[in-house]
């Protein structure tokens, strides 16, 4: 299945890579363990799985600039979660539905088909506000059989078969089987502002029939991006990328705000959302996505921020933005416990002595009160259970951010080339950012915590570019 404008966009995109490539990898910011893109802007994570041994990663892709473009989804795949390939993206806006974007979307795998499921953007020319008019969101479906092309693209649902009380804003679909049937969660903004999720169901994952609406009494947000719900140890999460929600002390202090609040009850018909929990506090975290991978949930965040009043270094090299490390979901009552998946464990070296620090994993006990200060350029403080991350120098905009926990007792911190993954009390709370330290800089000091640090060693990622 191709056409024309596919066609010119393959070799467009080949080309970019081949030439703009070699000077993003050359980018001394560029990360060790952590996918990026080639070139250009990524972000949210698309379409995770796993089908048969392959781990899928899609995501958000604009080759053509690095401050944003035309969305296609990007596409890496692996089998253990280290060695990575790079295929040619999966697919492209080459369609009269997603003509402006294949925007956010994910995977249903049947009998080692892909379904993915996405959002299909097209912007109208004309005197628009684009909310409320001029704009489609159309939810689509594109199948794969051999995980590497599309062989069918069909439109599935436009604006004018959601609700009458929503704006253009529905998008993100993500989608599961489940009782024999299919389930799909779309996210909404209302006519009136007002944040919410769509339940839809199907028989044969094509015709889909609207049976619910996921909403938290007081507004929460005026629009849901990126909703996921799932069920880990018997308790329903409902996780969603709110937009709109105003800082309340240490709470929700990024421009957008990510987390989930636990669900009671059924999804499909009566239900009870409870308090909503921050999933990240650092200053890039975004659009995060689950996925069933056997008895697992594992997640993967965009490490980013839109519309964020700081910037990235790296645009000037022609590329901007990473995915998390994947994690590990585990239930604790009604909060979610993040930590990276074990397979990181693998990229692990020597143990190196904190001044030789400089892109590692590090284990800390932590007295009372402590402070580390890492490559001279974040600093990170806690007194009992409230924990202060400052970039001080090469935050490129980032200040402070701050989380409470009842208390700090134990850090794992991942630090990267130009990002920071921490992880209080086996990830009760996580603050992920990006950082950009004087270039080959090293040295943490400590005070306050028994330390262990490994020096990290890089993901492998070959390049097929052949596939098309
Ligand atoms: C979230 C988001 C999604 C949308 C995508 C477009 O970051 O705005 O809602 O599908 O990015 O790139």
């Amino acid at each position: 299945m191709s056409n024309a404008l596919q066609r010119d966009l393959v070799r467009l995109v080949r080309r970019i890579e081949q030439e703009d490539g070699p000077r993003a990898a050359a980018d001394p910011f560029r990360q060790r363990f952590h996918l990026m893109p080639p070139v250009g802007w990524m972000n949210d994570p698309n379409g995770l799985c796993r089908c048969g041994e392959w781990y899928h990663v899609f995501y958000q892709y604009g080759p053509f600039d690095p401050t944003g473009g035309v969305k296609m989804w990007g596409h890496y795949r692996s089998c253990d979660l280290l060695h990575w390939e790079q295929l040619p993206p999966m697919m492209y806006p080459d369609q009269p539905w997603d003509i402006h974007g294949v925007y956010s979307g994910s995977a249903l795998v049947e009998d080692g088909t892909l379904y993915l499921y996405y959002t299909g953007n097209v912007k109208f020319s004309g005197d628009y506000d684009y909310i409320t008019a001029g704009r489609g969101h159309n939810t689509a479906l594109a199948v794969s059989r051999d995980g590497m092309t599309v062989e069918s693209n069909e439109l599935l649902l436009e604006n004018r078969d959601y609700p009458p009380d929503l704006t253009c804003h529905v998008r993100d679909p993500k989608v599961w089987a489940q009782d024999g049937k299919y389930y799909m969660v779309l996210g909404a903004r209302t006519k009136d502002d007002r944040g919410e999720l769509l339940v839809y169901e199907s028989e044969d994952k094509r015709h889909w029939q609207h049976i619910n609406t996921l909403t938290t009494k007081k507004k929460f947000g005026y629009m849901w991006e990126c909703p996921d719900l799932f069920c880990l140890d018997g308790q329903w999460f409902l996780q969603c990328s709110p937009q709109g929600v105003k800082q309340q002390g240490n709470r929700f202090q990024n421009v957008y705000t990510c987390g989930y609040f636990p669900l009671d009850g059924d999804f499909r018909g009566e239900y009870t959302l409870g308090e909503f929990e921050e999933l990240d506090c650092g200053f890039d975290f975004y659009a995060p996505q689950t996925f069933a991978d056997g008895e697992r949930r594992v997640l993967i965040g965009w490490m980013g921020m839109p519309d964020a009043p700081y910037t990235n270094p790296t645009v000037e090299q022609g590329w901007q933005h990473c995915l998390t490390v994947p994690c590990l979901l585990r239930r604790d009552g009604k909060r979610l416990l993040r930590m990276p998946v074990p397979e990181i464990d693998a990229l692990r070296g020597k143990q190196v002595a904190p001044e030789d620090a400089s892109v590692f994993d590090m284990e800390c006990h932590t007295k009372k009160q402590g402070r580390l200060v890492i490559r001279g350029s974040a600093v990170i403080e806690w007194q009992e259970g409230l924990l202060r991350l400052t970039i001080d120098g090469g935050g490129a905009g980032r200040t402070v951010r701050c989380v409470e926990v009842p208390e700090v007792q134990t850090l794992r911190v991942l630090a990267d080339v130009s990002s920071l993954e921490i992880f209080i009390n086996g990830g009760e709370q996580v603050l992920s950012t990006r950082y950009y330290p004087a270039p080959y800089t090293h040295g943490v000091t400590v005070f306050g915590a028994e330390t262990k640090i490994w020096e990290m060693g890089s993901l492998q990622i070959t390049k097929q570019q052949d596939v098309k």
